[in-house]
């Protein structure tokens, strides 16, 4: 058996991994791969029950998965919760303590969607990219202060650290990722200011010397942020830091059409962990009113990856494209006068296409 553990977390968490273990288990009906699922609480939802975002038996019972299927967490009700305690540290817990260095976030437009993008058809039409994104390091991870006098002020802070190791380690898989696809890196810095981004490039440029195969070029992050309005085309894998892996990949959320459609695959020396680049939410939870392809996409990736069911990730990822060409559409990619389907019905037509 292979064991999957779900965490839904919070807001349309719930809905949109529920969406997902549906077609989970079809998928097993016909793959016969002996998938277990096993339900965990984080994020604010654990928070409320014992008092803290991710209890230990969570993080245990990841690292003791064959993979995770994460939702979301966060949402305005815990605004006022303590820094330590806030939802967003179930998933930062999580990336820490499974090792989840790297983040990768593909971006693909569906040909049914391409009218649909807020960006000129013939500027997207064909973009097809993927962001490798640091996880587990950078300014989130860093050394930081909530509040502090200085100078009469109160002022807080955060520190960005970068170590040769840790850049090592993703530039690599960004290098792999790139030789198997169409050979293009793209490395984003911001290295005419940071020192962090200035040895983040000389790294990545001394790395490149093993890979003549691809061919890399260096973007500051404001010109990248631009040039993926402009020209997504121009990309095929782009390597980045924690934080600006994170913004970029919400802008380039948008050449696919909508951010509920995003996967992406977290991976770590241990158990890998899967979830939709989108948030929680709670404005549309419990609505059924949310787009599960992201989630389902991103199960789509944890069967290649993690279980290296590739046909299955397949099925799966023909299936979502099936119902976008058919014209099904959720609310956020349905265009004035579509018709609008719920979370479950979405997830029915796409269980019935399987
Ligand atoms: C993401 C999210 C998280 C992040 C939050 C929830 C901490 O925005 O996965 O992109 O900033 O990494
Ligand atoms: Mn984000």
């Amino acid at each position: 058996m292979k064991k999957i553990v779900v965490i839904p977390g919070d807001g349309i968490g719930t809905e949109i991994t529920d969406s997902a273990v549906k077609v989970l288990k079809k998928i097993d009906e016909k793959f016969k791969i002996g998938l277990e699922f096993e339900t965990r609480d984080a994020g604010g939802t654990a928070y409320d029950k014992f008092g803290e975002p991710l209890p230990a038996e969570t993080l245990n019972a990841c690292k003791n998965a064959d993979a995770v299927l994460f939702g979301a967490v966060g949402g305005n009700k815990w605004d006022n919760v303590k820094a330590e305690l806030r939802p967003e540290k179930a998933i930062l817990g999580l990336r820490k303590g499974l090792g989840l260095y790297a983040n990768l976030r593909p971006v693909k437009v569906s040909d049914a969607l391409i009218e649909n993008s807020p960006l000129k058809p013939e500027l997207v039409g064909g973009s097809d990219l993927v962001i490798v994104r640091e996880l587990v390091g950078g300014i989130y991870f860093g050394d930081r202060c909530e509040s502090e006098i200085h100078n009469g002020a109160e002022r807080a802070w955060d520190l960005e650290n970068y170590s040769v190791p840790e850049v090592e380690r993703i530039a690599t898989l960004a290098f792999e990722t790139a030789k198997i696809r169409r050979g293009k890196l793209t490395s984003v810095d911001k290295a005419n200011v940071l020192a962090t981004s200035r040895l983040w490039r000389r790294t990545v440029t001394k790395l490149a010397e093993k890979y003549p195969e691809v061919e890399l070029n260096h973007l500051y992050v404001d010109n990248c942020a631009m040039q993926l309005a402009v020209n997504p085309k121009q990309f095929d894998v782009i390597v980045t830091g924690n934080l600006f892996g994170d913004i970029l990949s919400d802008e380039a959320a948008v050449i696919g059409g909508s951010i509920g459609l995003m996967p992406s695959a977290s991976i770590g020396e241990l158990t890998s962990l899967y979830e939709p680049i989108h948030g929680s939410a709670p404005d549309i939870a419990g609505k059924n009113i949310a787009n599960p392809m992201g989630t389902i996409l991103s199960a789509a990736m944890l069967l290649r990856y993690s279980l290296k069911e590739e046909d299955a990730a397949k099925a799966i990822e023909n299936a979502v494209d099936k119902a976008l060409s058919e014209g099904h559409r959720t609310a956020d990619i349905a265009a004035p006068g579509e018709k609008v389907l719920g979370t479950d019905e979405m997830t029915e037509i796409i269980c019935n296409l399987l």
